[in-house]
């Protein structure tokens, strides 16, 4: 008799994106004339790169020539894009990583999803409270949470709130944790976490044998020099820190799919018999076992992103998406709203008017603005009254989004 993960059966509702979609299909079903605008999933807009276009074909071309043809590639990715990211996305902030430390991947949400088989069952788990849903959902189908309460929090995790209430700070747990997700800059909250308080949680870290996911997919999105773009600027954080870095928010691979790792030689977890055991191997060894690599092209293409011309054509994305949240954010403040991220990152983060639940807010702005976010709920409790607009999408969207925003809370 096949038998089947009943960890799953656990989840309380579906993956917070799908269940938007399905809302949205409704309303539109309904409603086929409607022009719906979509601020919900933070998906790029804007086409991809030139110098990354060109790379891709390029490297098409070499596939089909058989001196330059490649089969299966190195699962950890090819030696090019690896040394790569080391000289630019590390170097240049005085952060020493070896090209063997980095493994490439098709995404940072696949990663920090499975990058759970190699951690025990039996760790403690520390989530901000509101999170990017997939540290939980993935948590709860390994079975290392019981099940989810009323207000949706499970069992056996502990939950860090981050609201208006603690400048979205999050204060070390009163609990010893074991694996603890920080996400920055925030996706929800597109909040950023100075120097201080990453060295508060390194240091709590350090001093519990804790390992710290840093997800840093939104790092290209910081604009204050003061903030740290990599864990790994914090004194000691080699020692208990995986980073989660992806192509996806930077040069708009969301379609693409590239994404990296680091996961530094010093990084050690507990053996059952309190051993340290190095995690490189562990990590090296799961994804030569269920990994083929990205492929070729696209590997070829993220090389792109570092040559001067790829350089230059990110920041234009960026400063392009970041001046979006920037009219969100001045459009709302002038209605009424208090806004908060949006200045270091893609989304901005909320309160609903007239503290509305949020999924109440969001039917509101779908049924009269046509206008779709995502409901601050769905990132966690403490999400409940907040809501988040993503800026990925074209200006005439945004501006017709922001226009279409004041009317309904008008
Ligand atoms: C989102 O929060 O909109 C998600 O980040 C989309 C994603 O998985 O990248």
């Amino acid at each position: 008799m096949a038998t089947i993960n009943e960890h799953y059966s656990k989840l309380a509702a579906g993956y917070l994106f799908p269940e938007i979609g399905r809302r949205v299909s409704a309303f539109t079903q309904e409603n086929p004339d409607a022009n719906v605008i979509r601020l919900g999933i933070g998906d790029v807009t804007e086409p991809l790169p030139a110098a990354c276009v060109a790379a891709m074909h390029k490297a098409v071309d070499d596939m089909s020539v058989r001196d330059s043809f490649r089969g299966y590639g190195p699962e950890q990715g090819y030696e090019f894009l690896r040394t790569a990211i080391v000289e630019n996305a590390f170097k240049p902030r005085g952060v020493e990583v070896a090209a063997d430390e980095v493994f490439i991947s098709d995404g940072s949400k696949c990663d920090t999803g499975n990058i759970l088989d190699i951690f025990g069952e039996d760790n403690i788990v520390a989530v901000m409270d509101p999170v990017y849903p997939v540290y939980v959902d993935t948590n709860v189908m390994a079975g290392r949470t019981g099940a989810a309460g009323i207000d949706g929090r499970y069992e056996g995790l502990v939950y860090v709130p981050v609201t208006a209430e603690n400048d979205f700070v999050p204060s070390l747990p009163d609990e010893p944790v074991d694996l603890i997700y920080l996400c920055y800059p925030n996706n929800p909250t597109g909040t950023v976490a100075s120097r201080e308080t990453l060295k508060q949680w390194v240091d709590y870290a350090r001093a519990h044998d804790a390992i710290i996911f840093f997800d840093a997919a939104y790092e290209a999105y910081i604009t204050d020099p003061e903030i740290p773009h990599s864990i790994y600027e914090i004194e000691g954080a080699r020692d208990v820190a995986i980073e989660f870095r992806s192509f996806s928010k930077n040069a708009g691979f969301t379609g693409t799919r590239c994404a990296y790792t680091v996961i530094p030689k010093e990084l050690t977890g507990k053996t059952s018999t309190g051993e340290d055991q190095p995690i490189h191997p562990l990590w090296n060894r799961r994804h030569c076992t269920k990994f083929n690599g990205v492929s070729y092209p696209i590997q070829r293409a993220a090389e792109a992103v570092f040559t001067p011309e790829g350089q230059q054509q990110i920041n234009e994305l960026i400063k392009f998406y970041l001046t979006n949240a920037e009219l969100i954010r001045a459009g709302l403040e002038s209605a009424g709203i208090t806004v908060y991220g949006g200045v270091n990152a893609p989304y901005v983060w909320l309160k609903t008017p007239g503290g509305a639940g949020s999924w109440d807010f969001f039917d509101q702005l779908l049924s009269k603005g046509h206008l779709v976010g995502t409901p601050g709920s769905g990132f966690g409790a403490a999400g409940e009254g907040y809501f988040r607009l993503s800026a990925f999408n074209s200006r005439e969207n945004i501006e017709q989004a922001v226009e279409r925003f004041q009317r309904v809370v008008g």
